[in-house]
């Protein structure tokens, strides 16, 4: 027998059905509650709220839990590379060899942007943030591929995919030389993805960069614990924006946008920023971590705290490995690596974080990381987005291939004034 949730309201009871997922966790489906009593439900910031059923990644914040398609982060992490996560998170299994090859050319294939798009980054001012960059360049792809923005059959989604993924690393490569005053540098087939996005922002037509193998890995690595996390801010975006109808190029511009803030992909840059605060000495760690405990201040410690982790979070674990890792090979010291391992052991210590189970999260370390290798704050973000965006596909096409699809429309609880009437501008009362 199904299993229902009974409320009572209205002096009646109304029996709700139960949902329940692969790992059992249970959800009421209230799609008839208001149909049937009146009442919605109210829950700002969507904590309590499931917005669909996916297949697609598992998280579970009280074990510190990640799978994508069943496979856990660790794994892949040891075991994967970027465009194999890619791959199963779009199409649900892992590649064979002769998927894994063709996807691999299409990527090589779709490298370049198109000579039109290029001129867009004229357009920018040297100083243009490179998210608002990467959202924009992203929206204006939907022009010079208006067939593939709503792709219908796996081909055509495989193609948009291959553009995206390749051209984001091209699209981020440029907006870098552009903020630099470089000339662009074009991807070479023979290098792996990460290898190519490296070598594309730091060569120079008189200066080879040579890409240290680890910090290749170490990249790809990055990309991969970014590459889905259920239904976060921005994928949620995607998926909202993508339920309206639009194209999977302005989707994803949406969700590019909403990663920007530094609540969520953002935080990477933020938390790099407030190390830096640190190490200048206009503040220390003791008045940071008072800052974040005050009530009175809206401060929050940057790279701690997750909705759903309420334990550590499984990827800012292997990217404080990492960091340590990337650092030797690189003979590369950074004070503001001592900082952090002083900050989190500080608050990991505190009652404040302890009760409220605040660890660092994916944010805290990564951009320890990008340092090291030399790419900008205001980059991090931006390998973010790269990293997500085999999710993002994932779950536009997830969203848009089911039959039940139905536009994302919250309703809301009006607290506004009651009923008036319009009062001519002679009558009003001068303020
Ligand atoms: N510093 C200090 N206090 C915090 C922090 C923090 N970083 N995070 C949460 N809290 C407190 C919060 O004030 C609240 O306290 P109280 O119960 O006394 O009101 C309690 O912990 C619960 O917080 P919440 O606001 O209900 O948590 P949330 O699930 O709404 O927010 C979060 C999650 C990630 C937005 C938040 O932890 C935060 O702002 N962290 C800092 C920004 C950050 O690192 N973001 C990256 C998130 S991971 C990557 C991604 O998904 O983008």
């Amino acid at each position: 027998m199904k299993k229902t949730v009974t409320i009572k309201a209205n002096n009646k009871e109304y029996k709700l059905p139960v949902v329940i997922g692969t790992e059992k966790e249970k959800g009421i489906d209230i799609s008839k509650l208001r149909a049937e009593s009146g009442y919605i439900t109210l829950d700002p910031g969507y904590t309590n709220t499931g917005s669909c059923e996916s297949s697609i990644t598992y998280t579970n914040g009280e074990k510190g839990i990640l799978r994508y398609r069943g496979i856990p982060i660790e794994e892949l992490a040891r075991k994967s590379d970027f465009i194999e996560v890619a791959d199963l998170l779009i199409w649900g299994t892992l590649p064979d060899k002769g998927m894994r090859k063709r996807f691999t050319d299409m990527l090589t294939n779709n490298a370049l942007l198109h000579e039109g798009l290029k001129h867009h980054f004229e357009g920018f001012p040297f100083d243009a943030h490179p998210m608002a960059m990467l959202s924009a360049m992203v929206n204006a792809l939907s022009c010079y591929h208006p067939v593939l923005a709503q792709p219908h059959n796996p081909r055509e989604i495989e193609k948009a995919a291959a553009i995206l993924i390749s051209q984001i690393r091209t699209i981020t490569a440029f907006s870098y030389k552009m903020s630099r005053g470089e000339p662009f540098i074009y991807p070479k087939p023979k290098y792996s993805y990460a290898e190519n996005l490296l070598y594309m922002m730091f060569s120079l037509p008189h200066e080879h960069y040579e890409v240290h193998p680890e910090v290749k890995r170490a990249v790809d690595l990055i990309l991969i614990l970014h590459a889905d996390h259920e239904q976060n801010c921005s994928t949620s975006t995607v998926r909202m924006v993508a339920s309206s109808g639009a194209n999977l190029f302005a989707s994803i511009s949406a969700g590019i946008a909403a990663l920007w803030g530094h609540l969520h992909g953002g935080a990477n840059q933020a938390a790099i920023e407030m190390l830096e605060e640190i190490h200048s000495g206009n503040m220390n760690v003791k008045q940071y971590i008072k800052m974040a405990k005050d009530k009175n201040n809206s401060f929050r410690l940057m790279g701690f705290g997750h909705r759903v982790y309420k334990n550590y979070d499984p990827r800012a674990m292997i990217l404080k490995k990492l960091s340590k890792k990337v650092f030797n090979v690189l003979k590369h010291k950074d004070p503001l690596l001592d900082i952090a391992l002083e900050l989190e052991d500080i608050a990991l210590n505190d009652p404040y974080f302890i009760e409220r189970k605040l660890y660092p999260n994916v944010d805290f370390y990564s951009g320890l990381i990008y340092r090291a290798i030399g790419v900008p704050k205001n980059m991090f973000p931006v390998f973010f987005a790269i990293g997500r965006l085999p999710g993002w596909i994932a779950h536009w096409k997830e969203a848009t291939n089911n039959n039940r699809l139905q536009i994302a429309r919250p309703r809301q609880i009006y607290v506004g004034p009651a009923k008036q009437g319009y009062v001519p501008i002679s009558k009003r009362s001068t303020k």
